[in-house]
């Protein structure tokens, strides 16, 4: 089956400092989705952003607004995202401790769409039995906490070995750039994030259309 393969910009690694006109570049250049990275210095070594960035965000795009936790207890924060205008949620399965199911049922409680994120080492057995209950599986591609790390070529196996059983969107999101994007398509991700590879470019058009495998 052709799938259409998305695009998800992360903001992590664009100029904060500007972050509007940043958003309107991306958005231009024919981005699907803006992807922001929530980490809480405790599931991953770094602190970046939360609900109030994501509501300032909301107010400059139309972009669907795709937000990844990587925060202990995502459950405690969900309906705080939702309210400041998220439109897709991901959150680790190896942060729920034991209610990924209860999590999953919660985003969804929101009428928006319902992601689960596994690091590098977790294997697929762990989400197995709630793949028939989400809408999107975050395969990353990197140990999650910061940007510009390089891609770990060992994931393409489960990127390929999930997509023999599931057939919803597939994101991968770590170390994405022209080379790694088409492995990862190859494998079977439909659903791409990059930073660097979009960010850190002049031509944010034709990075965006690289990552597409389109030029
Ligand atoms: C890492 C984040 C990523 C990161 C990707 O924990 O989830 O979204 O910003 O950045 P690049 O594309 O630079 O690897
Ligand atoms: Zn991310």
């Amino acid at each position: 089956m052709e799938r259409k393969i998305k695009i998800a910009p992360s903001l992590l690694a664009a100029d904060f400092s500007n972050l509007a006109a940043e958003i309107v570049k991306v958005e231009k250049a024919g981005c699907d989705m803006l992807h922001i990275d929530v980490m809480d210095g405790h599931f991953v070594p770094n602190i970046t952003v939360g609900p109030f960035i994501v509501k300032v965000i909301r107010k400059v795009t139309n972009l669907p607004l795709d937000v990844h936790l990587m925060i202990e207890r995502p459950e405690k924060y969900i309906s705080d995202f939702v309210e400041s205008g998220a439109n897709h949620i991901t959150f680790h399965a190896e942060a729920c401790h034991g209610n990924l199911h209860e999590v999953i049922e919660l985003v969804h409680s929101h009428a928006i769409t319902c992601g689960v994120s596994l690091k590098p080492q977790t294997p697929l057995s762990c989400i197995r039995e709630s793949l028939v209950n989400v809408d999107r599986v975050l395969l990353m591609t990197v140990n999650p906490g910061f940007g510009g790390q390089a891609f770990m070529p060992e994931v393409l196996k489960k990127v390929s070995e999930l997509r023999g059983y599931f057939d919803r969107d597939i994101q991968v999101d770590g170390g994405i750039n022209e080379e790694t994007s088409k492995k990862a398509i190859q494998a079977g991700a439909n659903v791409l994030v990059a930073g660097t590879a979009i960010f850190g470019k002049s031509d944010i058009k034709q990075a965006i259309e690289a990552l597409r495998c389109q030029i």
